[in-house]
């Protein structure tokens, strides 16, 4: 049996906020090879000033969620995908890939370690856990670091967006997130830093999130700043739109999985012209944080696009999708094989 959650914390109404935990896993990179690894209580870094992270950006990082199911269990969702993705993000930024073998090990350590931050079933909450790679020896010439920290801290999480399930509003934005033949396909923090002034606006004009389009022509339909898109069409179909300068969301292919095996639909993941999205019926953000969160509107510089569901409810196609994916994540549907991972096996 699993260790029961704090009675200390508010479950039922946090956001998405970080609390400090008791335990992180560490493990360190020098002379060409990661050392052991394990569980540390020190939640701060102490790193040179010239460390490649602070000068060049060195970083990448990854998101994922445990859950408790209803029958007391600890799981998480998919997490050799995230080990995968965290080696291909490192890959990219000249970092050395962490084992995938070793990556699932640590979450399963830091989850056990923390079990008492593992919010009850039923709360709305989950623990959301922060794997990260930086580069930490001093550099100032432009090159990689040779020296490097693999980190995973955990923290209880309610809703990314305030209101939880109810529609948001999102904007058409100005800029771009990503280039063309960049690195918006991988997972680093600077992806995140050009985001920041863009999504101050946003919230500054009162929208929850920037819905951008590709750099090279500004036609087609990307993603946001810390969700991948979903559309449903008139005849139910599921369309997700397909780019090299996007995420490649886990939730996102868990939900194409879903709605072909379990829900019986169309899916068509492929480019996706903004001019075809007045006619989808609707328009959900998926992703680790963000869950399936519906999008009410889409507001492109003056001109407003409305889902037919509206702004009180997820669209019943939306529903179904994110009833099925969250009831495989919380343990109430079988998942299929491999998807769920035990924290105590
Ligand atoms: N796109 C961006 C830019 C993200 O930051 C995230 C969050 O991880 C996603 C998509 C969703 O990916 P995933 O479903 O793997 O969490
Ligand atoms: C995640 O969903 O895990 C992310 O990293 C998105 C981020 C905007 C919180």
């Amino acid at each position: 049996m699993s260790t029961a959650a704090r009675n200390d914390i508010d479950w039922g109404n946090l956001g998405f906020g970080y609390i400090k935990t008791d335990y992180r896993y560490v493990c360190r990179y020098k002379d060409g090879k990661w050392d052991e690894g394990g569980l540390e209580s020190d939640a701060t870094i102490t790193l040179s000033e010239c460390a490649c992270v602070f000068q060049y950006s060195q970083s990448v990082f990854e998101g994922l969620k445990a859950y408790r199911t209803e029958d007391g269990r600890i799981v998480c969702f998919r997490p050799d995908l995230n080990a995968k993705r965290m080696a291909d993000s490192a890959t990219r930024l000249e970092m050395p890939p962490f084992p995938e073998e070793k990556f699932i090990e640590a979450v399963k350590m830091v989850v056990k370690a923390n079990e008492a931050f593992v919010p009850p079933y039923g709360s709305g909450a989950t623990l959301y856990l922060r794997p990260f790679m930086i580069g930490t020896n001093p550099v100032i010439g432009v090159k990689p670091a040779e020296e490097f920290e693999f980190r995973i801290f955990v923290t209880p999480v309610g809703p990314y967006f305030k209101g939880g399930a109810k529609p948001i509003v999102v904007k058409i934005s100005d800029f771009d997130r990503a280039a063309p033949h960049g690195t918006g396909n991988i997972k680093a923090g600077l992806n995140y830093a050009m985001s920041l002034y863009p999504i101050v606006k946003a919230h500054e004009e009162g929208f929850a999130e920037n819905m951008y389009l590709d750099p090279q022509t500004r036609t087609k339909v990307e993603e946001t700043g810390g969700a991948n898109i979903i559309f449903i069409t008139k005849e139910g179909n599921l369309v997700t739109p397909k780019s090299d300068s996007i995420l490649p969301s886990i939730t996102r292919r868990s939900i194409c999985y879903v709605a072909e095996n379990y829900l019986g639909m169309k899916v068509e993941h492929r480019e996706v012209f903004f001019s075809e999205v007045p006619g989808f019926e609707e328009c959900g953000l998926c992703g680790t944080a963000a869950v399936i969160s519906p999008v009410g509107r889409i507001y492109d510089h003056g001109n407003i696009i409305n889902f037919p569901a509206g702004m009180e409810e997820m669209g019943p196609v939306t529903k179904k999708l994110y009833d099925t994916l969250t009831g495989i994540q919380m343990g109430r549907i079988e998942a299929p094989e491999g998807w769920i991972v035990e924290i105590d096996k």
